[in-house]
């Protein structure tokens, strides 16, 4: 912060900020805060089958993907100037352990060969959590009291091998196990794997943002909930512990999620560490902007906009976001106000 001066010179009539907002050649060159379309990572949901793009209901405009329409939908967006994108898979099965999590033939290692068979250039980045795989819905395997921590690691540390395997260049842990990160960087590690990064859900709230997710991902859980493992969100103190521990870890990059209600939790990630910072701008920040722009309540591309630039001005690195096509094509096209 500059001091208060009690020169004249620094005050009114001398100075008048309205100077740099008088046209939008002064706007442009002055502005701070710059989105790019390389910052942005493309979420998908892939799906066995063929010739499938079946639409998310709370989520308009997104959709499940065989994998063959997955890679036209990446074409398209790699167009656009994207260059990430994180999966989730729907498995074929679902069981107590989530198998399909960690089968060398499961949806997401098909997913991501077939993406690098065709394009080497893209980051992939995978989810790394048992809630879709498993017939009970939680992020873990189950004991007596709930979900088992050190038992689910083996699991996870499972699931991150083979998705590297299949060519995935980060892998993110998303269950909020405690140790998730160091035991998946030694997994990785001990299988060959040490190029392939970590992107640590650091700080991962327990949150009402993820209600359309469930339904894309058909990962509610059937009993109780996932306070027992995902964060307090009121608690940034225990948000910032979360990401110090992941750092010790090993993690490569470190996310917030959800996004809006924690900007900051952004900032204060950014301030403290020297990794790249991500936020998650989740399935319901999504879906109410969706249904407020679809109503003709609000201009969403604006407010898409206004959003993402919050979250890159917070500190955000990479913004993970069901918006990334979108405001691809803002930024190529501009706002047509
Ligand atoms: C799975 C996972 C969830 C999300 C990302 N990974 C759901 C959850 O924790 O219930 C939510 C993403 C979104 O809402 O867009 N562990």
């Amino acid at each position: 912060m500059v001091p208060m001066t009690s020169s004249s010179n620094a005050n009114f009539p001398n100075m008048r900020l309205r100077r740099f907002r008088k046209s939008a050649g002064l706007r442009e060159i002055f502005s701070e805060t710059r989105l790019s379309a390389s910052e942005l990572v493309m979420p998908f949901f892939v799906t066995h089958g063929k010739n499938i793009r079946k639409p998310i209901e709370p989520m308009p405009g997104q959709f499940q993907f065989s994998v063959d329409q997955l890679l036209l939908e990446i074409k398209e967006i790699t167009a656009l100037g994207i260059r990430s994108v994180l999966l989730f898979g729907l498995p074929k099965d679902k069981d107590q352990q989530g198998s399909e999590a960690f089968a060398s033939a499961g949806i997401i290692q098909q997913a991501v060969s077939a993406i690098k068979s065709h394009d080497t250039d893209i980051v992939v980045i995978t989810d790394v959590c048992l809630c879709e795989y498993t017939d009970h819905g939680h992020c873990g395997v189950l004991n007596d009291g709930g979900v088992d921590n050190d038992a689910t690691l083996d699991l996870l540390g499972k699931i991150a091998i083979s998705h590297a395997k299949s060519g995935a260049d980060i892998v993110a842990p998303s269950a909020m196990m405690d140790g998730q990160v160091g035991h998946i960087r030694k997994a990785l590690d001990d299988a060959g794997h040490n190029q392939a990064g970590i992107m640590a859900y650091a700080a991962k709230a327990f949150s009402s943002f993820y209600g359309p997710f469930r339904e894309a991902a058909g990962s509610s859980p059937k009993q109780g909930d996932r306070r027992a493992y995902q964060m307090n969100g009121g608690n940034i103190r225990e948000s910032m512990r979360e990401m110090e521990l992941d750092v010790a870890e090993g993690a490569d990059l470190l996310l917030v999620k959800p996004a809006l209600a924690y900007l900051d939790v952004i900032s204060n990630a950014k301030n403290s560490f020297n990794l790249p910072i991500a936020s998650y701008n989740v399935s319901g920040e999504y879906a109410m902007l969706k249904a407020a722009g679809a109503n003709g309540w609000i201009n969403e591309k604006s407010a898409i906009l206004e959003i993402m630039t919050s979250l890159k001005r917070a500190g955000s690195d990479l913004i993970i976001t069901y918006f990334a096509k979108d405001l691809a094509l803002i930024l190529k096209e501009g706002l047509d106000e």
